[in-house]
């Protein structure tokens, strides 16, 4: 069942015929399909290339078309090459001679960029969607742990203490980028390839606005040869969806850490674990890993994409069919995953205890001792080694800055008095972080309240 019959003597190699094909995965896109071709329809209605009697039963039957499929009372077999053959073979066995109007000023290669096109629109909305949702449960996490001490690491090495609000809201700000990224990518995208023909438009008098309009594009794309290959929108979706993936996977990175024995900051739900075949004690964060797992996956998506591109002569090859199969998997594990990792992180436990103590131990208050002889008219240089020895002495000593005596101090230093205690401690050393974006409970206040109002306004 070919569209293109005419002008071949022979049946297609049987291997060829399968390996041609693309139904197995296009037909994924049937709705966007039949949405592009109601809307060609009707223009063509409009600027009098059918009649309206036309339009009507084909604008009929293509609805009853989508609609049986969406109930699954018509099966999308493999006996099709693709996608539009099928729709338009369906439509032509139920109305006829009319059917084969519809396939008039178009040509498969426009048809299909606009089914990629619209597709990749829907999901770009719909991993938005997912990332606020997302950011919803990041926002309330961060207004609960605004008071949760931990410490801030470098180099994996403890560094100042910060907060658990703080520490989620840099990744709260890694995917309101995300969702920036999304938003660029749509409007960038948002023009309608329909008209442009196999690549050099079309001798029908057709309406571009027309069915941009009908298909909420922003309008019609300028130039026919780039409208039937164009596929940055599809690199650029799998950038931003790798990007989304690597701030998933150094999130789910940390999760594992604070989840593990040593750490014990957290501990994941049940719900969100799983169990070892052998070791009866064993509750290992599976999810956390294979989301940093699938990571691979997504880049690889994207790699495929940019190397089916790179020798690409204007204007259609068919390795452009090649653009679906691993950009639908991408699409389906990012989704998946933001869904998932949203589900782990608003069920985990929070250790908040643990997480204090090990903010108390580490020296992760050495910066701010050094501050209090500055403080005191001690230059920084000198204040940074008279620390670090007193670290040193503690070091030996098996103790916190917190617990050294006071003479111990006054011994490298006279300049210490007792005031140096309150100084360092931890919440000393998070409350004094005032400037906008550091951990201090007045800077989050603000912060959490910004973000609160652009996830309302957006
Ligand atoms: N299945 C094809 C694709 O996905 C549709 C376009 C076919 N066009 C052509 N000239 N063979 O790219």
């Amino acid at each position: 069942m070919k569209l293109w019959g005419g002008r071949f003597t022979k049946a297609e190699n049987e291997l060829a015929d399968s390996f041609n094909a693309s139904i197995s995965y296009d037909k994924r896109f049937y709705r966007q399909d039949i949405a592009g071709s109601i809307a060609h329809v009707t223009m063509l209605a409009a600027r009098n290339i059918i009649t309206e009697e036309e339009r009507d039963t084909i604008v009929r039957t293509l609805n009853q078309i989508r609609d049986e499929i969406d109930e699954g009372r018509l099966e999308i077999t493999d006996d099709y090459e693709d996608i539009h053959s099928f729709v338009e073979s369906v439509l032509t066995e139920r109305t006829g001679d009319t059917g084969k109007k519809l396939h008039t000023g178009r040509s498969r290669n426009d048809q299909v960029a606009l089914d990629m096109k619209m597709y990749v629109r829907d999901e770009v909305k719909n991993t938005d969607a997912l990332l606020k949702q997302l950011l919803t449960t990041l926002l309330k996490l961060m207004e609960e742990h605004i008071d949760t001490f931990m410490p801030g690491f470098t180099h994996l090495q403890k560094a100042q203490p910060v907060t658990l609000a703080h520490h989620i809201g840099a990744y709260f700000e890694m995917f309101r980028r995300d969702r920036g990224r999304l938003h660029d990518i749509y409007e960038r995208m948002n023009y309608c390839p329909l008209g442009a023909g196999a690549l050099a438009g079309t001798t029908y008098p057709l309406d571009r606005d027309m069915t941009a309009h009908l298909l909420d594009f922003y309008g019609p794309t300028l130039n026919s040869m780039d409208s039937v290959s164009d596929r940055d929108y599809v690199i650029e979706f799998l950038s931003a969806l790798s990007t989304i993936m690597m701030h998933l996977s150094r999130f789910c990175e940390e999760i594992i850490l604070w989840n593990s024995n040593e750490y014990k900051f957290i501990e994941l739900d049940d719900a969100y674990s799983t169990g070892s075949s052998i070791m009866p004690q064993k509750k290992n964060p599976d999810i956390a890993e294979l989301i940093r797992g699938k990571t691979g996956r997504v880049y690889g998506a994207l790699m495929q994409m940019l190397t089916t591109m790179k020798g690409l002569p204007l204007a259609y090859n068919k390795d452009m069919q090649e653009d679906k199969e691993f950009t639908f998997d991408a699409i389906d594990t990012v989704k998946g995953c933001i869904t998932l990792f949203d589900g782990m992180v608003s069920t985990m436990k929070v250790n908040k205890k643990n997480m204090e103590i090990s903010s108390q131990r580490g020296f992760t208050n050495a910066t701010d001792a050094a501050d209090y002889l500055v403080k005191h008219g001690v230059p920084f240089r000198d204040a940074h080694s008279i620390i670090g020895r007193l670290v040193l002495t503690c070091i030996d000593k098996g103790i916190s800055l917190d617990e050294l005596p006071l003479e111990e101090y006054k011994k490298e230093c006279p300049v210490f008095e007792d005031d140096i205690y309150e100084a360092i401690s931890l919440k000393t050393c998070v409350e004094l972080r005032k400037t906008t974006g550091a951990p201090s409970r007045e800077s989050m206040e603000k912060t959490i309240r910004l973000e609160r109002e652009y996830l309302d306004f957006d």
